[in-house]
């Protein structure tokens, strides 16, 4: 029990802890009307059943899967009883560009309105992880936050993007530059979404698991190597392994480093995104998220190499497992100067700082499995560190 403040305080102090709780399902065909789960997520809601909905589809993955539409709303009338979808699925861009600027959330905003969802109502959102970002975002600010349900169709969006407690929008090339905390109501991986993806988005996830891997599990990091042939290949068992550990581990950190809302300095699990950010800008959104991310890691793992965090040996192996798994470890993009001479990309170095709050933390792995944080980078071992990948592309 708290104390009451003091009638005569001149400073009032607010100390609160506001706890949430969803849970990520993992299983195929979620979409089959005879599936219980989505209806039961949905029929969680303490508004009076039935429970009022609006469904919100990538076009990728429609343009992918044109009968998606239409089975989302054979789902609902399959369970009128209880659920009740308030308009069709609307689809929506998807990718980096829905992220681009204030399109998408203004138009799931205002649909919202029209349809007078509840703040008790839900949003689905069936997508890649640009487009969940985005919808995300509207469905923070829609009654300051309605409950939001995300499906994750793509491998980076269900073991890392869809998973967790943020969304994103980019501004003027500043990667998420806006963007709220906001836990989902829930969170449906189904795996058979993903067996439309192109072999770019397939491997794009396989990114973000080796980067959680090398700052928090070896043993992961060990299967991920000799795995990622397989990976690439599309081995489906493989990949299904590896959506789960990834998920847990992006989980853990939300539920055990006790500051799931990052108001820390550090972005604890965010190895080889500063020079990602500033990739994936560089090239217009050219390199996806994955792709920019497995370079920026091939990156730092040089870096840790050069600078005695990481025996060299340690980095080549992860290096030539990303390289196993079909993922580049250097682009054209990495290689553009500024005028001075200087590589544009290490500009990426002041934007995290700036992001940060004043203080740079970058995660390294040291030793693998285990992340350390260092407070700044070495130009010109960056520089000769760049050159190295370089060489390694040719
Ligand atoms: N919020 C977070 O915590 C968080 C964490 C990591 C990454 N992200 C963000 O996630 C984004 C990357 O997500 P992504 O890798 O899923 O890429 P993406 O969302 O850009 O999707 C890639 C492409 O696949 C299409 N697509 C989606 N599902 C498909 C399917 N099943 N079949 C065929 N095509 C499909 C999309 O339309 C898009 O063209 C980045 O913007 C990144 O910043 C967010
Ligand atoms: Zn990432």
């Amino acid at each position: 029990m708290s104390t009451p403040q003091p009638i005569d305080a001149d400073v009032l102090e607010v100390s609160a802890v506001a706890p949430f709780r969803y849970r990520v399902h993992f299983g195929r065909r979620l979409l089959d009307p005879g599936s219980p789960l989505l209806a039961a997520t949905l029929a969680a809601s303490p508004e009076a059943p039935p429970h009022g909905c609006l469904a919100f589809l990538d076009a990728g993955l429609v343009a992918a899967r044109p009968e998606l539409p239409g089975r989302v709303a054979a789902y609902f009338a399959a369970h009128a009883d209880a659920l009740r979808l308030l308009q069709p699925p609307l689809v929506l861009t998807g990718g980096e560009p829905a992220k681009n600027s204030f399109e998408i959330p203004h138009q799931v905003i205002r649909l919202a309105r029209c349809e007078r969802l509840s703040r008790q109502g839900h949003i689905l959102a069936i997508g890649g992880g640009a487009f969940l970002d985005a919808v995300g975002f509207a469905a923070a600010l829609i009654h300051r936050g309605v409950r939001l349900v995300r499906m994750p169709s793509t491998v980076l969006a269900q073991n890392d993007a869809g998973v967790g407690v943020k969304n994103g929008l980019n501004l003027d090339g500043l990667k998420n530059f806006i963007g709220t905390f906001a836990p989902p109501a829930a969170v449906l991986n189904d795996f058979d979404l993903l067996s439309t993806l192109t072999d770019r988005d397939w491997r794009a996830g396989i990114a973000e698991a080796f980067k959680v891997a090398a700052i928090r599990d070896a043993a992961f990091l060990d299967w991920l190597i000799t795995a990622a042939p397989a990976l690439r290949a599309r081995d489906e068992a493989a990949m299904e392994k590896l959506v789960r550990r990834c998920a847990a581990l992006h989980l853990d950190q939300i539920i055990g480093a006790g500051d799931p809302f990052e108001s820390g300095s550090a972005r604890p699990l965010d190895f080889g995104h500063w020079a990602a950010h500033k990739l994936e800008s560089l090239s217009s959104h050219e390199l996806n998220h994955g792709e920019a991310v497995a370079i920026g890691m091939a990156l730092d793992l040089l870096y840790a190499a050069a600078t005695g965090y990481l025996e060299a040996v340690a980095a080549d192996r992860v290096i030539s497992g990303l390289r196993a798994a079909g993922l580049p470890v250097w682009d054209m993009v990495a290689g553009r100067v500024a005028p001075d001479g200087r590589p544009l990309l290490l500009q990426g170095i002041e934007e995290f700082r700036e992001h940060l709050g004043g203080r740079l933390n970058i995660t390294l792995p040291s030793p693998l499995g285990h992340g350390c944080e260092v407070h700044e980078l070495d130009e010109a071992i960056l520089r000769r560190c760049l050159a190295r990948l370089a060489g390694l592309a040719t």
